[in-house]
C-alpha cells in the first residue's frame, strides 16, 4: 500500500472484529515505530503489550477515577466493573512510554521522537489491515495504571493504543485544509 493511501484512510477505530492479534501481527508494527526519526538516536520509545489481566487492571485504574464521580456505591462497583471489562475486551493494547532523560531539552526531543514512533505505529498498521485508536490523559501518571503495565520508575506513558481488525471505517473527520495552516515565507 502507498504511504499516503494509509495515512488517508487511517482513522480512530472504536470497534474492532474478534480477531485475536498476535505477536505475528504486532511485530512488523514495532519495527515500523521503531524507524521513527530521533535526535541523537535515543529511541526514547517502550511498548508493553497487555494481555487481557494487565487490561483489565489499567481499566480498573480507570474506572477507579470515574467511579470518583459516581453518586452512590453501587454506582461507583458498576463504573469500575464496566470499564475494566471493557479493557479486558479489547483485542490488544499496546501502551507506549518514554524514558526520561534528565536533560530538558533532551527529553522533548524524545517526547517527539516517541509520538513519531506512534504514528509509524499507527499508519503501518493500516498497511498490515490493522487500526487504533490513541488515548491519553492524566490516567497515564496514575500509580495504579502504571503498575498495571509494569512501567518502570525512569519512564513516561505517553499514548495508549488499542490495536484490532477494524470492524468499521469511519468518515473522514472535516480538517482546515493544509493550505489555510501553511506559510510559504520568502
Ligand atoms: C496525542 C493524542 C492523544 C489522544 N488522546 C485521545 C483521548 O484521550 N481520547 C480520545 O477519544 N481520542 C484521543 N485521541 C484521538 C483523536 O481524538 C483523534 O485522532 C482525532 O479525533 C482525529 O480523528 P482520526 O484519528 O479518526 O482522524 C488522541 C490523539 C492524539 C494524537
Amino acid at each position: 500500500m502507498h504511504v499516503s493511501h494509509a495515512i488517508a484512510a487511517r482513522r480512530s477505530i472504536r470497534t474492532f472484529t474478534d480477531r485475536a492479534i498476535t505477536r505475528e501481527d504486532l511485530e512488523p508494527l514495532f519495527h515500523d515505530a521503531n524507524l521513527a526519526p530521533n535526535h541523537r538516536l535515543t529511541q526514547p520509545w517502550r511498548f508493553y503489550v497487555l494481555g487481557p489481566e494487565g487490561r483489565a487492571g489499567y481499566g480498573l485504574a480507570l474506572g477507579n477515577r470515574k467511579a470518583k464521580k459516581a453518586t452512590d456505591e453501587a454506582q461507583a462497583d458498576k463504573m469500575r466493573k464496566d470499564t475494566s471489562d471493557s479493557h479486558r475486551a479489547w483485542p490488544c493494547m499496546v501502551v507506549v512510554a518514554m524514558t526520561l532523560n534528565e536533560n530538558a531539552e533532551i527529553r522533548e526531543e524524545d517526547y517527539a521522537a516517541t509520538m513519531m514512533a506512534v504514528e509509524n505505529l499507527c499508519i503501518s498498521a493500516v498497511a498490515h489491515g490493522l487500526g487504533t485508536y490513541i488515548r491519553s490523559g492524566a490516567i497515564m501518571d496514575d500509580p495504579a495504571a502504571r503498575a498495571a503495565v509494569g512501567v518502570p520508575e525512569g519512564e513516561r506513558i505517553v499514548a495508549v493504543l488499542t490495536v484490532g481488525e477494524p470492524a468499521e471505517q469511519p468518515p473522514e473527520k472535516t480538517r482546515r485544509p493544509a493550505t489555510e495552516l501553511t506559510h510559504w515565507v520568502d
